[in-house]
């Protein structure tokens, strides 16, 4: 019998961006997110004579799965299978389909192949495929950190309701992906050690700033990451630019709203999109205000969402 898994995207407020040289795909640095509630992926596992990938509808050679899949038949019986996979929105654009992806498929393949693995053991195979995977095993404000590199769920979503308004700026794939992104910053870019060195030390502050719901140091500390990672991205060699003009008119616009009171501020991942981080109360002038930036197609808002989970495809909307 199919079964079906859902798992939501994730967006780091202190960014994920290098590996570790030993084996296992084990992040440089630690990473806290917070999960999404109305972006999603939705993942079908059923029997096959070989390995099959349904993405969107289209079959398709995955690589990234591929590898996933062989790397945890080292250690699962996992028989062929085929995997239907569908996002309800743009793949591989800095949405984070990798970690819902990836999020969606363990959570699936262990009720269906009945691996009996806990949750930190499917964080875990997660991470193994993409180390944001780990994170969208859980919903709320989620930890990704040494030394076991198992993300663990910090604060559930209800503990500080915030919205996330992200500002689609491009429909199309990204041009580095972000694992070949981290490699050439890790041999090229002169800010790397600093990067793990601050980011190391910026973990507890944050966790301390979500537990008290203060939502100034938040914002202060998740633009500090976001702009530091993108440093670090601008300083490899050649450069990786992932952004657009229209991001970084959003992002003046994100500033401007705050400085004229509005609860709200930025982050940006490998990727063109601007994700705002606002209160509840400011969603309508965020919107309006992002709306008006050229270049933006549109915007998606999104409230904070729950734990990878077994879904009846038969009573839930695509
Ligand atoms: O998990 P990956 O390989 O898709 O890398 C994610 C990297 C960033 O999205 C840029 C930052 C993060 O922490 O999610």
């Amino acid at each position: 019998m199919a079964v079906t898994a859902r798992a939501h995207p994730n967006v780091a407020l202190l960014k994920y961006w290098g590996k570790q040289t030993r084996a296992g795909n084990l992040p440089a640095v630690p990473s806290l997110s917070i999960t999404l509630d109305s972006l999603h992926t939705t993942t079908t596992v059923d029997a096959s004579q070989r390995d099959a990938v349904i993405l969107n509808d289209e079959l398709v050679e995955d690589a990234k799965i591929g590898t996933a899949l062989s790397l945890w038949r080292q250690t699962l019986a996992i028989p062929p299978l085929k995997i239907i996979s569908t996002n309800n929105f743009p793949t591989a654009a800095g949405l984070a389909s990798s970690a819902s992806g990836f999020a969606a498929l363990i959570t699936a393949l262990n009720i269906w192949a009945d691996l009996g693995l806990s949750e930190a053991q499917r964080s875990d195979l997660a991470r193994q495929a993409s180390g944001s995977a780990a994170r969208s095993i859980f919903g709320g404000y989620v930890e990704l950190s040494g030394p076991d590199w198992l993300a663990v769920p910090v604060a559930p979503r209800e503990h500080w309701p915030l919205n996330v308004v992200i500002a689609i700026t491009s429909e199309s794939r990204k041009a580095t992906s972000s694992s070949s992104g981290m490699r050439l910053s890790q041999r090229t870019s002169a800010f790397f050690d600093a990067w793990t060195r601050t980011t190391a030390e910026g973990l507890a502050p944050m966790r301390e700033a979500i537990m008290q719901r203060d939502f100034a140091a938040l914002a202060e500390q998740a633009e500090a990451s976001c702009l530091m990672m993108h440093a670090v991205m601008l300083s490899s060699r050649p450069g990786l630019m992932y952004w657009n003009p229209s991001t970084l008119a959003c992002l003046h616009q994100v500033r401007d709203l705050r400085s004229s009171g509005v609860p709200v501020f930025f982050t940006v991942d490998a990727g063109p999109q601007v994700k705002a981080i606002c209160q509840p109360q400011a969603v309508p002038d965020v919107v309006a205000a992002l709306n008006t930036v050229p270049g933006v197609l549109r915007t998606v808002t999104c409230g904070l969402g729950g734990d990878a989970t077994r879904i009846d495809p038969e009573l839930t909307d695509r």
